[in-house]
């Protein structure tokens, strides 16, 4: 059986009227690059929008974390940044951190998520994109998927995803070097759920099935607002997921989306918002957000990829997005207020921290009791 890597590499570099999407030339610029200078290095590849983020996917035989493609897509994104520029696009390269590439890109701005695998006959994937949040968005959903019942009925009808899968969980506080936990579950769901709710804290970086040991999920981690100490928008993630026969079925992966859980991002990076399910190249609109997840649908064989299909584009999510709309118009009718706007620690701008070391000195200590 052929090993194909399946990468998605993502940054925003650069978008139409603010925070919303990246001209047509600029997906262009990226896209022909990637077909050009990509030629015998990788077998096949798309490039799509989520907001104001461009995704790379490329299948390859040459492993997660390979500096030849890791470069392409940097260099891809170095083309776009050009063109950015050129056309006046508002943030043109703001995700490429650094000036220059030094081997991964991982920490050095764009958003990775990549796997290895064994093919399967048939080999069904998904790809997330999604804008206006953070890696910790997709903790509940990957919860739900791969440990509930009530989303996931493979875990009482099928015996082997019932013997559960393996969590590899992150520190993404700890920006040194890469802190990890393994869980298992159904085992240690409890443990898992106390990491899990903390989603600034603590993403899942992978699922493993228990069954196989084949590995089924791969999530982007980075955070920049750690990387770069300063204001650089919420970190905006990509996953990959391997479905059906022994892993959830497509539909499994896809039910926790109903619930359009609120998550961290939205205006300025400093709001909470639901999740909302968009179909493929959504764009941005209302307080910048709300936070939006796409998903594309692929097979693959030997590492050439079918068309997608777009797995939010369907009835039923038109409904599901009515009410997280409604959701947002809830929680936007108390503005900065409470669980609205997120905790100091967690705000992208400076604006708070700085009226309150002015406020300071007003302060008085009231004097007689
Ligand atoms: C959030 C985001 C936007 C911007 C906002 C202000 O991730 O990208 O909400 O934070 O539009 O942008 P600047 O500071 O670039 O004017
Ligand atoms: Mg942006
Ligand atoms: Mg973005």
């Amino acid at each position: 059986m052929a090993k194909i890597t399946l990468s998605i590499i993502k940054a925003d570099i650069g978008s139409i009227g603010g925070h919303i999407k990246p001209s047509q030339k600029l997906l262009e610029t990226v896209s022909n690059y990637i077909k050009e200078k990509g030629r015998g290095l990788i077998i096949d590849s798309y490039i799509g929008h989520t907001g104001d983020d461009i995704a790379i996917l490329t299948t390859h035989k040459k492993g997660p974390s390979n500096p030849k493609i890791h470069k392409l897509c940097w260099d891809a994104f170095l083309a776009g940044t050009k063109i950015a520029k050129s056309q006046g696009l508002y943030g043109a390269g703001q995700d490429l951190l650094v000036s220059a590439f030094s081997g991964n890109v991982k920490g050095m701005g764009p958003q990775v998520a990549e796997m290895e695998i064994e093919e399967r006959p048939a080999e069904p994937f998904l790809m997330f994109m999604a804008d206006k949040t953070e890696p910790g968005a997709f903790n509940l959903p990957l919860y739900l998927a791969f440990t509930d019942p009530m989303h996931n009925a493979g875990l009482i009808l099928s015996p082997k995803v019932k013997e559960g899968f393996k969590f590899v969980i992150m520190d993404v506080s700890y920006t040194k070097v890469d802190k990890i936990i393994e869980l298992k579950a159904p085992e240690e769901i409890y443990d898992i759920a106390a990491l899990l709710r903390d989603t600034g804290r603590f993403v899942v970086e992978s699922i493993f099935s228990r069954a196989s040991g084949e590995q089924v999920v791969s999530a982007s981690t980075t955070r920049l607002h750690n990387i770069a100490g300063k204001y650089v928008g919420k970190d905006d993630p990509v996953m990959l997921v391997r479905t059906q026969k022994d892993f959830p079925a497509t539909g499994e992966i896809l039910s926790p989306y109903t619930i359009t859980p609120l998550v961290a991002g939205f205006m300025r990076g400093s709001h909470n918002s639901p999740l909302m399910p968009v179909k493929k190249n959504t764009s941005i609109s209302f307080f910048d957000g709300p936070a939006i997840v796409s998903c594309l649908a692929f097979c693959e064989k030997e590492g050439k990829l079918t068309e997608s299909a777009d797995t939010f584009d369907h009835p039923y999510w038109d409904y599901v997005r009515e009410q997280a709309a409604q959701e947002t118009q809830e929680l936007r009718r108390q503005g900065f207020f409470g669980a609205a706007m997120l905790p100091m620690s967690e705000l992208e701008y400076t604006g708070v921290m700085e009226t309150l070391k002015e406020l300071e000195k007003r302060f008085k200590i009231r004097k007689g009791r």
